[in-house]
């Protein structure tokens, strides 16, 4: 019996690059989702849903087995930090690099440092195995403000070309990570909708590499 299978996509700059990655592994969504204000939308398989939703959001549904598969940036996954989930493949899009980064002229102090980001678990992490102290503030988003504004010492965000670093004076420092878009499952899901899930994964990969 086919079971029912539930992909969830996120919504922002990742969807547009995904989305042909499923069409090669002949998913395809009922309606244009660009042009919808659903959530979950049904597909050319009967029992296969996307469900599109903030891109910090996908660990959580997959996690809990409200989705089965789900597309997130490493970022997310890094922050996220569950052992229930699973990374069956790395879609090799929206690439970029979680980086550290500062105002061009500052030094850095013996003592403590303010870190804004909204990576807080990975911020932690990374200062932790540098032996330095921080203070993390947490940010939803635009953190290369903070350090102009005196909020912060540093930040740990994503470059990509660097612009937004540079058009706001600050440089980037050290690579945490390269990140890419990843297909994640849960461990659950994995096991108990292998037969299902395990073909869309090699049709994906399939066509991964065709991109490459
Ligand atoms: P959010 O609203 O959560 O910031 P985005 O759509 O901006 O969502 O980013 C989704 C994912 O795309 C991130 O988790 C990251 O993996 C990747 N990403 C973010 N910014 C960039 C960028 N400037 N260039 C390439 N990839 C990026
Ligand atoms: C992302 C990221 C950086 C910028 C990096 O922001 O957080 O600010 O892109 O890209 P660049 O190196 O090419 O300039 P985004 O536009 O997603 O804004 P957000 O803060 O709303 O996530
Ligand atoms: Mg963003």
């Amino acid at each position: 019996m086919t079971q029912p299978l539930t992909i969830a996509l996120s919504k922002g700059r990742i969807l547009d690059d995904t989305l042909p990655l499923l069409a090669e592994a002949g998913i395809h969504p009922a309606e244009d989702i660009h042009k919808s204000r659903k959530l979950i939308f049904d597909t050319n398989h009967e029992h296969i849903k996307l469900v599109v939703i903030r891109a910090t959001d996908v660990p959580t549904y997959v996690e809990y087995g409200a989705a089965d598969l789900g597309v997130a940036g490493k970022d997310v996954l890094m922050e996220y930090g569950s052992d229930n989930l699973c990374e069956p493949l790395d879609l090799d899009i929206a690439r970029c690099r979680l980086m550290t980064a500062a105002l061009k002229d500052f030094v850095m102090p013996q003592g403590r440092l303010k870190v804004a980001t909204k990576f807080v678990n990975v911020a932690k992490r990374y200062f932790a195995e540098q032996g330095r102290q921080v203070d993390i503030i947490k940010l939803y988003g635009g953190m290369e403000l903070a350090p102009i504004m005196g909020l912060a010492d540093m930040i740990v965000d994503i470059v990509d070309t660097g612009n937004t670093l540079k058009a706001n004076g600050l440089e980037a420092r050290d690579l945490i990570a390269p990140i890419s878009s990843r297909l994640v499952a849960g461990r659950a899901a994995m096991k108990v909708k292998h037969a299902q899930i395990q073909p869309i994964i090699d049709q994906m990969a399939a066509a991964v590499e065709r991109q490459r």
